[in-house]
């Protein structure tokens, strides 16, 4: 399983990719609003820290305008991955980029139909919001399952991001269901390895230790 962080924040990249385990990067425009810099500034910047796919997100609502603005930010670094709303106008924009060797991440995806629709039109990656649908009380796990089991009974290589990811049990259930990849907060990507009782278990050996005689350490 794939992780990526969900950040614009190249500070977190920094520390995510500290870890070694970071295998791309995920931004919207919300993300790179909050980090008051320049869009291409900061997304080459990614690029350049990132060996991985890391994902720009067009604004216009128009195909046309999805692709002019797809064909731009895909010029800016080898690994850049373009991500479209998945709307009638995006579906078009998803299918010509596509069709052209961009990668495409579907972006607001909140039905399985809306990323069978995806795959079908070529996009590399499909996205499922589950925290915005948790939100609503409506479940959104069983989107994912739906999005894989679909993906696998017709072979498509299209794959799945889970996003808007909330908290570490998310990513342990995207993991149960075979998503190939999870996209989280650095706040998220932290807490995985946390645990109190390997805390308190760190704790006791290094006391029991100290009342080890001649320690070659
Ligand atoms: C995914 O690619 C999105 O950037 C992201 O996961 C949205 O998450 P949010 O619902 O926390 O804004």
């Amino acid at each position: 399983m794939h992780f990526f962080l969900d950040t614009a924040e190249v500070e977190e990249i920094r520390k995510g990719l500290d870890l070694g385990i970071l295998d791309g990067v995920t931004t919207n425009p919300t993300l790179v609003a909050k980090t008051g810099r320049p869009f291409r500034e900061v997304i080459e910047e990614i690029c350049s820290m990132v060996p991985g796919p890391v994902s720009a997100e067009v604004v216009s609502l128009d195909t046309e305008g999805m692709i002019r603005e797809g064909k731009t930010v895909a010029e800016w670094a080898e690994n850049i991955v373009v991500k479209i709303p998945i709307t009638t106008e995006g579906l078009k924009a998803i299918n010509a980029l596509s069709r052209e060797g961009v990668r495409i991440n579907t972006t607001l995806v909140f039905n399985p139909l809306q990323a069978l629709m995806a795959a079908k039109a070529g996009a590399a990656y499909v996205s499922p919001f589950l925290g915005r649908l948790d939100d609503i009380s409506t479940p959104s796990l069983g989107l994912v399952a739906d999005i894989v089991g679909i993906f696998n009974n017709f072979g498509y290589e299209t794959e799945v991001i889970c996003a808007s990811v909330r908290h570490p049990v998310h990513i342990v259930e995207c993991a149960r269901l075979g998503a190939d990849i999870a996209t989280m907060p650095y706040a998220v990507l932290e807490k995985l390895i946390k645990h109190p009782l390997t805390d308190a278990g760190i704790k006791g050996f290094l006391s029991d230790w100290e009342k080890v005689p001649d320690k070659p350490f």
